[in-house]
């Protein structure tokens, strides 16, 4: 029986080595080796599993075919029960909305927070400094992502936590529909104080920005603001938290990896990319709008998508030696972050978020190993990766370095 068939990325089969790598590599190896880049999985009623680079791209662009009206699959439920902001509304609506968030999200924007994001790094290596183990989630994991977010939004960095239920609220009401509508409900209360202090002294964040934008003339509602706040914790507390704790865990297990990084920091770019490649995070889906071929299938208006992005960055059509590691890789077309109109917008933030995390790793704990007594944590969903992981910090070598 194909792994296509079974195939269900909220509940995926973990390997020796806790994660799902050994099973995305088998399904890759079967998907090559039969020419099926797409294949039908059975679970959650039914949908298309898109495990091929190329086929991924021609969808990404066609999105008269594809609609982005169910990104998340399953659905996101969000405080105003609308679809999410940006990632799940088509053209000619998403351009629109995307237009009054992109000049925050520029190169240029994001490059003013640089010295804050350091000043945050530290703050953060500082709490754990002389610690012989740390618990990578709590301490560097989730609130780092957390703290960048209030930044970029200019919200109140010590409501970290309460963001991350939100967001967590958000993503798992699939499965605790009552809880999460509990949690979701004080969102709107919080958010109106927020929104009214936005009105009153505006701060140049993105919050503010959106608050005093005009569209076609016109203010954005409390509703659309909520959606856009939603979206913006949901981008930028998932993933991040997710990949950060995935390199820390992969250059616990590769001292020769973390060694060339610490002498060649200008490779800290492309060892990024390289990372975004091996464990992408994020994994969207579309719904198929009308009866349509692609990679030798024919998919039926209606049928849901979903890009098994972990997979499609390992193909091997497109990339040289896909299991190894390359920190130079070059060129490295993967689709971590999307492509074509819903390209992630956070895309700037996070690299620059992740290689200021990277520098100060580097620096600050320069020899670890992943904890020998504690289980490290994968897992599965709209998003994936490690949210359990604790290590030794080696301290002679460390003092070797210093
Ligand atoms: C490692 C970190 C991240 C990864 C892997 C990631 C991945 C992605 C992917 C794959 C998409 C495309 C979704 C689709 O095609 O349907 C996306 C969209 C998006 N991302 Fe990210 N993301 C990350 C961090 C961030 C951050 C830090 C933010 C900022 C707050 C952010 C905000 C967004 C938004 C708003 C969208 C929707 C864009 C649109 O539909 O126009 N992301 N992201």
């Amino acid at each position: 029986m194909s792994l296509f068939t079974h195939y269900d990325h909220t509940s995926l089969p973990l390997g020796a080595d806790g994660t799902p790598i050994e099973f995305y590599q088998n399904l890759r190896d079967e998907a090559f080796e039969n020419k099926t880049p797409i294949g039908w999985s059975e679970e959650l009623g039914g949908f298309w599993v898109v495990a091929g680079r190329e086929e991924a791209q021609t969808i990404y662009r066609d999105v008269e075919n594809f609609s982005s009206r169910q990104s998340s699959f399953p659905l996101y439920e969000t405080a105003t029960k609308q679809r999410l902001m940006l990632a799940e509304i088509d053209p000619p609506d998403h351009q629109r909305y995307r237009s009054l968030a992109q000049s925050a999200f520029s190169p240029q924007n994001v490059r003013t927070l640089k010295q804050q994001m350091h000043h945050v790094v530290d703050q953060l290596f500082d709490s754990v400094e002389g610690a012989p183990t740390i618990d990578v989630r709590a301490s560097l994991g989730t609130r780092l992502p957390a703290a960048v977010t209030a930044l970029m939004l200019g919200v109140p960095a010590e409501d970290g936590s309460i963001y991350r239920s939100w967001v967590d609220a958000m993503a798992d009401s699939h499965l605790h529909p009552e809880e999460s509508e509990k949690i979701l409900s004080g969102m709107k209360p919080y958010f109106d104080k927020l929104i009214a202090d936005k009105r009153r002294n505006p701060d140049g964040q993105i919050m503010s920005d959106l608050v005093h934008a005009r569209l076609d003339g016109d203010a954005l509602s409390d509703r659309e603001l909520l959606d856009f706040f939603s979206i913006l914790l949901i981008g930028g507390l998932d993933n991040t938290a997710l990949l950060l704790a995935n390199i820390v865990w992969h250059l616990a297990n590769d001292d020769r990896l973390r060694e060339r990084l610490a002498a060649e920091r200008d490779l800290i770019p492309s060892s990024i990319e390289e990372f975004l490649r091996f464990y992408s995070p994020g994994k969207p889906a579309r719904v198929v709008q009308r009866r349509v071929e692609v990679g030798g299938v024919t998919m039926l208006p209606g049928q849901i998508l979903h890009f098994a992005l972990p997979i499609i960055n390992r193909d091997p059509r497109e990339f040289e030696n896909p299991d190894q590691f390359i920190a130079d890789r070059f060129p490295n077309r993967h689709l971590a972050l999307g492509s074509g109109i819903h390209r992630c917008l956070g895309m700037h933030l996070l690299r620059l978020e992740l290689s200021v995390a990277l520098e100060a790793l580097l620096d600050r704990i320069p020899a670890f190993r992943v904890h020998p007594n504690k289980r490290v944590e994968w897992s599965c969903g709209h998003v994936e990766g490690i949210t359990g992981l604790s290590i030794v910090v080696e301290q002679s070598e460390a003092a070797s370095y210093a």
